[in-house]
C-alpha cells in the first residue's frame, strides 16, 4: 500500500483523537494510503516526547514552521488553539501539503477566506474537522433528507450543552481568551451546530443572537485573576435561504450536562432527532405511518447498510465518539488519492465562520445580521 507522511501540530485533546484515527483507519477501512506518523509538533518538549512515544510518532518538532518546512511531510494536521490555524494552514498550503484543520477553521471569516484562497491556489486537498458529520446517524439523517423522507424542512433546532465552567473557580485556559480562540462557547460549540445546519438544511440567510460572559474573571494557575473575554454562552435564531427557521443554544453553563448535543429537524412529511449522548440512534417520525402505533421510531444505526458501519462490528455492537474521527480521516485520504474535494472543506469552514461572525455582530448591534452571499 502507498504511504502518506503525516505531521501533526498539537498534542493534547484533539492531537490524541486524530493520532488514534491515523493508527486505526487502515486496520478497518480499505484506504488508498497507510498513514505514517512521521512527526508531531508541540511547544513543550517533554510532554511532546511522551505524546510521540505513546502514539508512535517517529520524530518531533517544537516549532510548527519547521514541521511545515520538512520535505518528508505530505499532510499537515492542525490540532492547536484557533489563533494558530490560519498561519499554519496557509504556510502548509504554500508548501503544497494537504491540510486537515480543526474547527472552528479560524478566528474570523477574513482569516478563513485567506486559508481557502491559499488552499485553492496550491491545489491541495483540504478539510475542516467537523467530525459530527461522520457520525453514522448524522450521515443517515442526510440520506433520509435527500430521499425526501421529512419533506420540506421548516425547523432546525440545536442545543449544545456543557457544564465545565459552572464552577467560578475553574482555572483560566486559552478558551477564555478571545485573542486565542476568536470566541468561546460560540466558536467551540456553535461551530459544530452551524456546520450541521448547513449540511442538513442549507445556507443561512440571517441571524440574531445574544452572548454572555457570566464569570468575568478566573484564576490562572499561579492564582492571579485574569479577565475572561470569550463568551460563556451564545444563543441565536436564524432564517435559512430556503425559508426554514433555526434556533441554536450553546453554553458551558448547562449544569449537569457534559457534552449534550441534540438536533431536531421538523419537516412537512416527517421529523428527525439526533442526540450525541445516544449517537448510535436516530429518531425518525413519518407522517405516512398509519394506525394507532404512529410515533417516533428509534433506528439503531448499526446495520451493515448504514453509513460507515460495514467496516465495524455486527449489528447492535455500538461504536463511539472516536470513530467519527476515523471516518473523517478515511474520507480525507480518499479525497487526496482521487484528487477530489472532500467536504466539509475550507469553503465550508469559511461559510460557517461567516455565520459565527454575524451572530457575534448581531449580539453587539442587537439587530438581525444578514450573511454575505
Ligand atoms: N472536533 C471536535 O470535536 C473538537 C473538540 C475539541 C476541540 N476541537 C478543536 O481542536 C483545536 C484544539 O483543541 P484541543 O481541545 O485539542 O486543545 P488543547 O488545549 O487540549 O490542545 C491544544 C494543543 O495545541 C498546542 N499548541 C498551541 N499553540 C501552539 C503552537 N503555536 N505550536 C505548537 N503547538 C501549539 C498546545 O500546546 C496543545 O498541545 C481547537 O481548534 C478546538 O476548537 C475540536
Amino acid at each position: 500500500m502507498r504511504e502518506i507522511n503525516v505531521g501533526i501540530v498539537g498534542t493534547k485533546f484533539m492531537g490524541r483523537a486524530h493520532s488514534n484515527a491515523y493508527i486505526d483507519v487502515p486496520h478497518f477501512f480499505d484506504v488508498p494510503f497507510k498513514p505514517v506518523l512521521k512527526a508531531a509538533c508541540g511547544r513543550d518538549a517533554e510532554s511532546l516526547k511522551a505524546f510521540a512515544r505513546n502514539f508512535g510518532w517517529q520524530s518531533t518538532e517544537t516549532a510548527w514552521e519547521k514541521l511545515v518546512a520538512r520535505d518528508d511531510i505530505d499532510l499537515i494536521d492542525i490540532c492547536t488553539s484557533n489563533v494558530t490555524h490560519m498561519p499554519i494552514a496557509v504556510a502548509a498550503a504554500k508548501k503544497g501539503k494537504h491540510v486537515l484543520c480543526e474547527k472552528p477553521i479560524a478566528m474570523n471569516a477574513d482569516e478563513a477566506r485567506r486559508m481557502l484562497d491559499a488552499a485553492q491556489e496550491s491545489g491541495i486537498t483540504h478539510m475542516v474537522a467537523f467530525n459530527y458529520r461522520r457520525a453514522p446517524a448524522i450521515a443517515l439523517a442526510k440520506q433520509l433528507i435527500e430521499q425526501g423522507k421529512i419533506g420540506t424542512i421548516r425547523h432546525f433546532n440545536a442545543v449544545y450543552y456543557q457544564d465545565w465552567l459552572v464552577d467560578p473557580g475553574f482555572p483560566y485556559v486559552w478558551r477564555h481568551d478571545v485573542k486565542e480562540g476568536g470566541s468561546g462557547a460560540h466558536g467551540d460549540m456553535s461551530a459544530h451546530t452551524v456546520d450541521l445546519a448547513r449540511y442538513l438544511v442549507g445556507e443561512f440567510e440571517a441571524v440574531n443572537g445574544v452572548q454572555e460572559i457570566f464569570v468575568k474573571e478566573r484564576p490562572s494557575t499561579d492564582g492571579k485573576m485574569l479577565p475572561v473575554t470569550a463568551d460563556d454562552a451564545t444563543y441565536f435564531i436564524s432564517r435559512f435561504q430556503n425559508g426554514a427557521l433555526g434556533s441554536f443554544l450553546s453554553t458551558r453553563f448547562a449544569t449537569g450536562r457534559k457534552n449534550y448535543l441534540r438536533i431536531e429537524l421538523f419537516g412537512s412529511e416527517g421529523a428527525l432527532v439526533f442526540n450525541l449522548e445516544r449517537m448510535n440512534e436516530l429518531e425518525y417520525y413519518s407522517r405516512t405511518d398509519e394506525g394507532l402505533a404512529q410515533g417516533f421510531r428509534n433506528v439503531i444505526v448499526t446495520e451493515n447498510k448504514h453509513p460507515y458501519i460495514n467496516a465495524w462490528w455486527p449489528p447492535g455492537h455500538i461504536i463511539g465518539w472516536e470513530h467519527t474521527f476515523i471516518h473523517e480521516v478515511k474520507d480525507f485520504l480518499q479525497g487526496i488519492a482521487e484528487k477530489k474535494p472532500v467536504t466539509p472543506d475550507f469553503f465550508d469552514g469559511w461559510r460557517c465562520q461567516q455565520v459565527l461572525d454575524a451572530v457575534t455582530e448581531s449580539s453587539v448591534s442587537q439587530k438581525w445580521v444578514s450573511i454575505a452571499v
